[in-house]
């Protein structure tokens, strides 16, 4: 048995050990905002926070995390309205919107060790996370306005 602390609150978990935390959070505690891309650690749509740090939620097992503290999209605000969220939808960012999730994860994260990134800075930051829309120039813009 793991208790799970996901988004501040603590989950007693009982089954295997070995599956992504991804798995455990989507199927088993239904926050079903961390997406399933590739499976492989490769497209960043499975993001969430470890202790503040963005991780591959796909390529975590959860005896890796244990008890530590887990943020998931779900966790980030009550009612979706963290300042990089709002900025999302103040420009429109997403298009199918299936990667976003991930990607604001990793905003948040960039923007918690670097409150004011310069372009450069966030495309380093967030090449880990691939969209397949094409959403990046807006993704760019939404993380200035985030910093202002
Ligand atoms: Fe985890 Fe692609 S689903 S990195």
């Amino acid at each position: 048995m793991i208790t799970l602390n996901v988004n501040g609150k603590a989950h007693q978990y009982d089954d295997d050990e070995n599956m992504p935390i991804l798995w455990a959070l989507r199927d088993i505690l239904k926050y079903t905002g961390t997406k399933y891309g590739c499976g492989k650690g490769l497209c960043g749509a499975c993001t969430v926070h470890l202790n503040g740090q963005p991780i591959r939620s796909c390529a975590t097992p959860v005896s890796a995390v244990g008890d530590q503290k887990i943020t998931t999209i779900e966790g980030l605000s009550e009612k979706g309205d963290h300042p990089v969220q709002q900025a999302w939808q103040a420009l429109n960012v997403p298009q199918c919107g299936y990667c976003q999730s991930g990607q604001i994860m990793s905003a948040v994260a960039l923007l918690e060790n670097n409150p004011k990134p310069d372009d450069e800075q966030i495309d380093m930051a967030m090449s880990g996370n691939i969209c397949r829309c094409g959403t990046y120039e807006r993704i760019r813009k939404a993380i200035h306005l985030a910093s202002d």
